[in-house]
């Protein structure tokens, strides 16, 4: 087996997706490289997600698989679960080498060469840092579409959630540094950037010149060469009406905020210390729905969780045909480690939850079936992402988020990935829109 080659396997949020770009550009440097299956590999790693039990259940579930077939190898665990459950994942899975948490990255390469001087097992756990994860050099998956990361970290504590305990405190990156990229990744031919923190709203740049997540935003737009400007994920509590006005101004800014409610009920809000109620929510979805651009809105939702009575579930159904989402991700409450949560009573039997959340993904299918019929026959610039081979179609994102397949008279061989074009919309389903694209000459 040739020395020091990689295989990395990603779970979780964008923020594991794009750390994992910056973990593989530090390993590259450090001379390793990578390869697409864990047989082939020296180095083991898996970026691990602990958002809710399934998931932190997944990674036990491939760290098992390969005890038996990964002899001989050196396995590391990084990401949220290295963090929550730190040596303890040595006892579980003795086969593992390394256990890195995010907020200790920036030593992953000092930890890379302790194992390659033989040390039998790594850690890297701190949390106190009050470093960004910065790389000279990020290995990104996709030539169009950048992430940037502005902010890490969490001090929000909402009651059910491990991030600020996986992910440390809120650590803003230096505004220069941000500006720097993003004119870095325009040059490069990014045309899409992504600006990422587990609260972006809360930016606060360290530097004299303080901006705030507003005008940051608005500067990264008016960067030249680029195109489309998203962010996730914002916090209700966070999300400033200056927010607004920055995308109203900037164009650039796509027609999607993502801004998570998580229950309709405001007493439910309470209990999970999400700092804002129903109306609060209301009012700044009532901005949004009022600016001078038409936004595209999706939200998460959690059922079940304790406490949550027949009323407060009413509400939060309430609140989706209120707003009237186009997209909802909604999950099952689950109980983590550390949190807050754990100790309230009332846990809501599984069966139940399972209901709940059945209700509100039939609600909301509903509610985008409408909607997304209503599209039928307009013409909405799509960034072009791949192409559906047996399908014959090209995969495109809207501004607003959809996903937009369609097809292109001339282009079976020639690639349009990456290219921005109109397309009109011909039919739609729940989940998507399907369209052909409309040649301007
Ligand atoms: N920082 C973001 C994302 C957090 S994780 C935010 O504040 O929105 C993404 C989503 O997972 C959350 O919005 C929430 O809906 C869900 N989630 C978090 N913890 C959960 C838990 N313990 N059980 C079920 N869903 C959870
Ligand atoms: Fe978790 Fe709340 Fe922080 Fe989001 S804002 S990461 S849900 S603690
Ligand atoms: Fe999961 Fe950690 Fe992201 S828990 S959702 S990978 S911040």
């Amino acid at each position: 087996m040739p020395a020091k080659t990689f295989y990395l396997e990603t779970f979780g949020c964008q923020m594991n997706a794009h750390d994992s770009e910056k973990v593989v550009g530090t390993l590259i440097a450090q001379g390793y490289a990578q390869v697409p299956t864990p047989d082939e590999a020296g180095l083991v790693l898996y970026n691990t997600c602990s958002i809710r039990d399934k998931a932190e259940q997944k990674v036990y579930h491939r760290l098992q698989q390969f005890q038996r077939s990964g002899k001989g190898k050196i396995v590391g665990v990084l990401g949220c679960v290295a963090q929550q459950e730190g040596e303890r994942i040595f006892e579980r899975a003795p086969h593992v080498g390394l256990v890195c948490g995010s907020a200790s990255y920036n030593q992953l390469g000092e930890l890379l060469v302790q194992i390659e001087n033989g040390r039998r097992r790594v850690t890297g756990l701190s949390l106190d840092t009050d470093e960004a994860f910065e790389t000279p050099y990020t290995c990104r998956d996709n030539p169009h579409r950048a992430y940037l990361t502005i902010i890490e970290g969490c001090d929000k504590n909402c009651a059910y959630c491990v991030v600020p305990f996986t992910r440390g405190r809120e650590r803003s990156r230096l505004s220069q540094g941000v500006m720097d990229e993003a004119r870095r990744l325009a040059r490069e031919g990014y045309t899409e950037i992504q600006l990422l923190g587990q609260n972006v709203n809360s930016y606060r740049d360290p530097s004299l010149a303080d901006w705030d997540f507003a005008t940051l935003l608005g500067r990264v737009a008016q960067v030249p060469g680029i195109r489309r400007v998203r962010y996730t994920t914002s916090h209700p509590r966070d999300f400033g009406k200056r927010i607004v006005d920055a995308m109203d101004e900037n164009p650039v800014i796509c027609d999607h905020v993502h801004l998570p409610v998580q229950s309709g009920s405001s007493a439910v809000l309470a209990r999970m210390d999400r700092l804002y109620t129903r109306e609060e929510y209301l009012e700044r979805i009532g901005w949004l729905k009022n600016a001078r651009r038409r936004y595209s809105l999706s939200t998460d939702i959690i059922v079940g969780f304790p406490g949550e009575t027949e009323r407060d579930f009413a509400e939060t159904l309430s609140l989706l045909d209120e707003v009237e989402f186009d997209s909802v991700f909604s999950f099952m409450y689950s109980a983590r480690p550390n949190t807050a949560a754990l100790r309230f009573e009332d846990h809501i039997p599984d069966e139940e939850k399972r209901r709940r959340l059945a209700i509100v993904q039939e609600r909301q299918r509903a509610i985008q079936l409408r909607r997304n019929a209503a599209l039928i026959g307009g013409v909405m610039e799509v960034h072009v992402e791949g192409r559906h081979k047996s399908l014959g179609q090209w995969i495109g994102r809207t501004s607003c988020n959809r996903t937009l397949n369609f097809t292109h008279p001339a282009a079976s061989d020639a690639s349009l990935t990456g290219q921005y074009l109109s397309v009109r919309v011909t039919r739609s389903g729940p989940n998507s829109l399907v369209g052909e694209s409309v040649c301007v000459v």
